[in-house]
């Protein structure tokens, strides 16, 4: 697009995206071979015929669950410590050629321990990542351990307990938590207790809330104590609780290539961008799950610039919201203004 220069140029703040939504078929089919772990056999699912047919299939998600499995059969593969050090890293190099300037950036422990990784090996690797990331890049970084909603409750709170226990907030590497994974279907409050507890503490907490599912999804994420709603499309359809989230400043991290390949919207132009710009809606624009979605973060830009054709000072509203919603002190806010 003709703003492209332009959008690159943007202190970018990325605060939606998966770690394990990183992971390129090339990477799940050479970490596959390198860990000695098998993938599902092609005569069964032919998507995991060669790294072309895995790469096809991701054009023909039907749903959020649909994708699901895939993302979760990817994560599979990754086994050491170096393996997540890797990972992140390689997405922290690819954001920062996008422009972006600071990252928060989730994690499914519960998914990774389910399937006998410790918890210590997925957050040490990393956090890995991340420190180079600051390290050799200049970027800030905040990783956010998200809980998932397809697993037993019990799950999670064994996972928090962990969480709780290794001291990773207070020492900074862990910085907040999230919920993600199905979003219709389990109670929308299941992790009332966490959170509430979380809440004592002063962690941050932000929640997948009104991607597929209804405005009451966000309402409750709300109830919860999250200051922050990832997705949160369909608060359009609530306009008293769009008026309440305007007035609270609650930022939406919203994902228009992710939108679309889950069909939550028939294309970019029906992200309510607009709508939200108008009623005074704070959110960024973000990737999701960059290696499942067909685009990283400058993608997503450049989508909706080519969708909803938006002046440079809107763009300058977005960017600036983007950096004062970020979950870093106001002196980092001050750099990257
Ligand atoms: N929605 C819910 N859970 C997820 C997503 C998403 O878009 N990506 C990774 N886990
Ligand atoms: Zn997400």
């Amino acid at each position: 697009s003709p703003l492209h220069d332009f959008l690159h140029g943007l202190p970018k703040c990325e605060h939606h995206v998966h770690l394990e939504g990183c992971m390129s078929p090339e990477l799940i089919f050479t970490l596959a071979q390198r860990n000695n772990i098998s993938l599902p056999d092609p005569a069964t699912n032919p998507a995991y015929a060669s790294i072309a047919a895995l790469t096809a299939r991701y054009d023909h998600f039907s749903s959020l669950d649909d994708f699901l499995a895939f993302y979760f059969q990817g994560m599979a593969v990754l086994m050491n410590e170096a393996d997540f050090a890797d990972l992140a890293w390689w997405y922290f190099r690819k954001a920062h050629s996008d422009g972006v300037h600071h990252a928060e950036v989730f994690f499914d422990p519960q998914v990774h321990i389910d399937r006998g990784i410790p918890y210590e090996t997925v957050v040490n690797g990393f956090a890995q990542g991340c420190q180079r990331a600051e390290n050799e890049l200049g970027l800030s970084t905040r990783l956010i351990l998200c809980f998932v909603r397809h697993l037993p409750v019990d799950n999670a709170a064994s996972v928090y307990e962990k969480f709780v226990s290794s001291g990773h907030f207070e020492a900074g590497v862990v910085h907040g938590l999230g919920w993600s994974s199905t979003e219709v279907g389990p109670p929308k409050d299941m992790f009332r207790e966490q959170y509430a507890d979380a809440l004592t503490r002063n962690i941050p907490l932000t929640a997948h809330a009104g991607e597929e599912g209804d405005p009451t999804y966000i309402s409750t994420a709300l109830e919860l104590g999250a200051t922050r709603i990832d997705h949160g499309i369909r608060l359009i359809e609530d306009p008293e609780l769009m008026k309440r989230v305007a007035a609270q400043g609650t930022l939406l991290t919203v994902c228009p290539l992710s939108n679309v390949r889950l069909r939550c919207v028939p294309a970019v132009e029906h992200v309510p961008i607009r709508k939200f710009l108008e009623a005074g809606v704070k959110f960024s624009i973000n990737s999701d799950d960059p290696a499942y979605f067909g685009g990283y973060i400058l993608d997503n830009y450049c989508a909706v610039q080519e969708a909803h054709q938006l002046s440079v000072l809107e763009w300058r509203i977005i960017a600036e919201n983007s950096v004062q919603q970020s979950w870093i002190e106001n002196s980092r806010k001050a750099e990257l203004l």
